[in-house]
Parts: structure tokens; C-alpha cells; sequence
């Protein structure tokens, strides 16, 4: 009796020691992370607005309101309506240097497109409408482009690479609207940087696929108070799909950002 307890105890170790293996194996086969690849050099111009405050950068198009408190700091551009895309840019990280021009510094700068640069019709293409269609212009902080070239030059050619975002932490959601209209902005997105789509998940609904507003802002028309929210986000240049679970609690307000633990690489 006392054998049979015995091999019975060694079956279930075994049993238990497979189970374990398995779970290992399960965890190493989780869905592989995808990383953003830095693009070839393309030829563009670059400008710069403000001044070295980079005060004027705040509030740009893409939406993410203060560049400090919201972790992009003073590197930053607004890009032409060519490179902006309809604001699905918003958030692309991009290496710039300057090239053929005697006022150029050696080295290249990192920024993150955080607005538009509108064209001005009024103004020539090639005299001072750097940003209309379809030139390919970076308007950059001052700080920033004071790294690549004299700021006095105005405008110099340059060269530029997309490469993936380095962020601190995961995916930040900043809430506006209001009780049947949710406008979420999307910040501190790595890897690609940038959103495709979006949806949305109270505790009690199923997913509810979110439009895109303008910059890096996506919206959904629904009640949700009073529900913990999930978020499912799309990046746009890598196609990867990431879940964010419970970013918010169910007494969220408007007016908040919500940090998760999550992020694309
Ligand atoms: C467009 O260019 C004209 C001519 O230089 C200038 O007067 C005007 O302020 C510009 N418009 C904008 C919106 O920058």
C-alpha cells in the first residue's frame, strides 16, 4: 500500500514537472515582439520655429498638448503636409542631419513629429513655403536644429531616417470629452511611435472600435462612465496589435492621463 502511494506520488511529480515544462514553453512562445527598423536616408529641408524656449512648439497639431510634461521635450518638429499624413505621423521619431551647406554642424539630431507645418499658398514653394505639397520639410525647434546646423543659415538640406521611438515606460492615454463622447489622445508610444487604430472596452461592453479624430487623437461614441476601460492599439508602420488592460479604473475622469505597462518597441 505504502509502495503504491509512493509511485502515485512520483506519477503526479512527473505529472506536475511536465505541467511546469509546458507552462515555460507557453511563455517563451508568446507572440514575438516586433521591432521598428530604422528606414533609409531620404532627402528633405529643414527650417525651425520659435525660439529656444521652444514655447511656440507647445500645443501642436498632433495634440499632445505640453511637449515637458508629456515627455517630448524641446526635440520635436512639425512636419509638412507630405510627411504628416493626416496626422498618422504624429509621434514618428526621425534622425536628422544636415547636409551641403557650409553652416551645417556634423552629427545628426533625434526629434519627434508632434505637429503640422500648413502650407501658405501664398508664399512660393521654392521662397518660403517650404511646407506646401509636395516639398518634404521638417520645421524644427530651435534647440533642435541648432544641433545640425548654424541657426542663422534658415533653411538647410538635410537628410532623414524614421528610426524606432526609445520611450520611457508604456503607452500614456490622455482622456478628453465628455459622458457619450470619449477623445483619447494616445502618447509615449515607442518603436514605429505612431497609430493606425484603435478600440476601446468597458468592463461592460465588448470592444468598441474608435474613429480617428485629427493628430494622435482617436474618439468613440459611447457611454462608458462608471466602467474600467481596455484599450487595443494598432501601431501604424508595424501593424503590431498591443492590449491594454484596465488602464483606467471605473471612477475615470476626463482630463487625466492613464499610464500603462505596455508599449511598442
Ligand atoms: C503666408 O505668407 C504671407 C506672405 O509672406 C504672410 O503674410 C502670411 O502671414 C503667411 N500666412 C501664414 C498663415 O503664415
Amino acid at each position: 500500500m505504502a509502495a503504491f502511494a509512493h509511485s502515485l506520488s512520483l506519477i503526479s511529480f512527473f505529472l506536475m514537472a511536465r505541467m511546469l515544462a509546458g507552462t515555460t514553453a507557453a511563455k517563451v512562445a508568446s507572440p514575438r515582439t516586433i521591432y521598428y527598423r530604422p528606414s533609409a536616408w531620404e532627402k528633405a529641408y529643414a527650417t525651425f520655429y520659435g525660439d529656444e524656449t521652444a514655447q511656440e512648439t507647445m500645443g501642436g497639431a498632433c495634440g499632445y498638448g505640453n511637449l515637458f510634461n508629456n515627455g517630448y521635450g524641446t526635440d520635436t518638429a512639425a512636419l509638412s503636409t507630405a510627411l504628416f499624413n493626416n496626422g498618422y505621423a504624429c509621434g514618428q521619431c526621425f534622425q536628422i542631419r544636415c547636409v551641403q551647406s557650409k553652416h551645417c554642424y556634423s552629427g545628426f539630431t533625434t526629434i519627434t513629429a508632434t505637429n503640422i507645418c500648413p502650407p501658405n499658398w501664398s508664399q512660393d514653394s521654392n521662397n518660403g513655403g517650404w511646407c506646401n505639397p509636395p516639398r518634404l520639410h521638417f520645421d524644427m525647434s530651435k534647440p533642435a536644429f541648432m544641433r545640425i546646423a548654424w541657426w542663422k543659415a534658415g533653411i538647410v538640406p538635410v537628410q532623414y531616417r524614421r528610426v524606432p521611438c526609445v520611450r520611457k515606460g508604456g503607452l500614456r492615454f490622455s482622456f478628453q470629452g465628455n459622458g457619450y463622447w470619449l477623445l483619447v489622445y494616445v502618447m509615449n508610444v515607442g518603436g514605429g511611435g505612431d497609430i493606425a487604430s484603435m478600440s476601446v472596452k468597458g468592463s461592460k461592453t465588448g470592444w468598441i472600435s474608435m474613429s480617428h479624430n485629427w493628430g494622435a487623437s482617436y474618439q468613440a461614441f459611447a457611454t462608458l462612465g462608471g466602467q474600467s476601460l481596455s484599450f487595443r492599439v494598432t501601431s501604424y508602420t508595424t501593424k503590431q496589435t498591443i492590449i491594454a488592460s484596465n488602464v483606467a479604473p471605473a471612477d475615470w475622469r476626463v482630463g487625466l492621463t492613464y499610464k500603462t505597462n505596455v508599449n511598442f518597441h
